[in-house]
């Protein structure tokens, strides 16, 4: 492909994991409309819970999610305290009536917590909503810290997925994020689980790390390969220094550029994909068999889903929670969550409420990276007047059908597998916030 082309579409472009993306949420939307939006759920809603636990034990330079580093109980049993009464405040809000089929526990590292607590966190979950006999349970995992009593008190509280951290096996790229795990304890813990009756394990791997090659992509892949599990997330590394600052830490000169991430994430994929995994979106893999391959897949903030329910509602610093409505977030730092918790039981501090016009580009933007199809008919049906102004906006990508990254459809065009690793510029035609403000993204590929 020409590289000016190449060069357009890995400008620095979001993740599309919402729309509006989370730059674009405002001041205006806070804890009075959040609790309206809230109370006003229709009681048939299937919801899902998504809890943030902003703690680690140690920093992985490479790391952009929301957490602290800690080597104390002390703060993460305070932050408890507050999360419970933020979730007895959501709940007493809510109706009667909606059901929860997904809980998803994500950070930072929540199995830092204690098995006491991680008991006491699902029975509370558990009294305070209606949650589904079957319901799915899943946790993000470093496997770095887990014990047997860990394992056993998520197991006793439901568990049924774990997504393990593994991000590279290499030595030399471990050292330069600072995260040292081998492989022979990252088969334990996999191996762990699995006694103990979990079935499905997903894992976590990042291309475009320092130092990684394609001999190094290779062999992490073919022990990741070895560890057999149901799905495999490979994310590009998010370099941003200068808004995480300890990526600083990490020397500009060894993180891979634009070509070579390409190659990296193609190694990868083409690794797991001989290997019998199916690709779903733009950067999940999973068994033929797995519930993900045979979709439908939704987008949401821990990347595909196959949880397709009416709302999400997010407890802790940053957690973002899906109403109908719109979206809300509560504030990031732990200090301020947790006062703001103290005063009126909420930590929401931003949101946006959609417009028709918002929703109908979500619907777009949600089809194309889930999908890869743009649905131009059932926007129109779907949406009217909005939809129809969005469809017609299909029709221009002149260059992307001519560089056969997009081939038309009877009903609008799909992505081809050429057009695939530049999905979140496909989706990013369709974002009318883009252009607005000076916001902070990685590059697109
Ligand atoms: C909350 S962590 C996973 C659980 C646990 N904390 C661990 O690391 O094992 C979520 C995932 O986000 C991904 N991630 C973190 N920082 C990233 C970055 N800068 N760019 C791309 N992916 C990143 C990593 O793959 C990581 O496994
Ligand atoms: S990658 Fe995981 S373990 Fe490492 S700092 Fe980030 S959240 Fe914590």
């Amino acid at each position: 492909m020409d590289p000016a082309l190449v060069n357009r579409l890995s400008r620095p472009l979001p993740r599309y994991t919402s729309y509006p993306t989370t730059p674009h949420f405002r001041d205006d939307v806070g804890a009075e409309t959040h609790a309206s939006w809230v109370e006003d759920m229709p009681s048939s809603s299937r919801v899902s819970l998504y809890i943030h636990i902003p703690f680690c034990d140690t920093l992985c330079w490479f790391c952009a999610c929301t957490t602290k580093i800690t080597r104390r109980y002390e703060p993460i049993a305070n932050y408890l305290r507050q999360m419970t009464a933020e979730i007895d405040r959501v709940s007493d809000l809510l109706p009667d009536g909606p059901q929860v089929d997904h809980i998803h526990w994500g950070g930072g590292s929540p199995d830092i917590l204690a098995p006491e607590d991680i008991s006491s966190l699902s029975a509370l979950l558990r009294n305070r909503f209606a949650v589904a006999d079957d319901a799915e349970f899943a946790i993000e995992v470093d496997p770095r810290e887990v014990t047997n009593e860990k394992i056993d008190a998520l197991v006793a509280a439901g568990l049924t997925r774990i997504s393990l951290g593994v991000q590279d096996f290499d030595p030399a790229v471990q050292k330069a994020i600072n995260r040292h795990q081998s492989i022979e304890k990252t088969r334990d813990v996999v191996d762990r689980f699995r006694a103990a009756g979990i079935a499905s394990v997903n894992i976590d791997l990042v291309y475009g790390l320092p130092y990684q090659t394609t001999d190094t992509a290779g062999r992490t892949i073919e022990a990741v390969i070895a560890l057999d599990p149901n799905r495999v997330a490979i994310f590009g590394y998010a370099h941003l220094p200068q808004r995480v600052t300890h990526q600083r830490l990490i020397n500009n000169d060894s993180v891979p550029g634009i070509e070579e991430r390409l190659v990296l994430s193609r190694i990868m994929s083409d690794n797991l994909t001989d290997a019998g995994y199916v690709r779903t979106g733009i950067d999940h893999f999973c068994k033929p068999d797995d519930t993900m391959a045979a979709g439908p897949l939704r987008r949401n903030f821990q990347g595909y889903t196959t949880d397709l329910s009416d709302a999400l509602l997010g407890f802790g610093a940053s957690a973002i929670s899906r109403l109908p409505q719109g979206y809300v977030q509560n504030t990031i730092p732990i200090a301020d969550y947790q006062r703001r918790i103290e005063q009126t039981g909420l930590g929401t501090v931003r949101g946006i409420m959609l417009s028709p016009q918002d929703k109908a580009r979500a619907f777009a933007i949600e089809k194309l990276m889930c999908e890869l199809r743009f649905p131009a008919h059932e926007l129109c049906q779907r949406f009217g007047r909005a939809g129809a102004c969005v469809a017609d906006e299909g029709e221009r990508l002149t260059d992307f059908r001519q560089n056969g990254l997009v081939e038309p459809t009877a009903d609008g065009f799909i992505v081809t597998e050429k057009g695939r690793p530049f999905l979140r510029a496909i989706a990013a035609e369709f974002d009318a916030y883009l252009s607005l403000g000076s916001t902070t993204h990685s590059t697109g590929i």
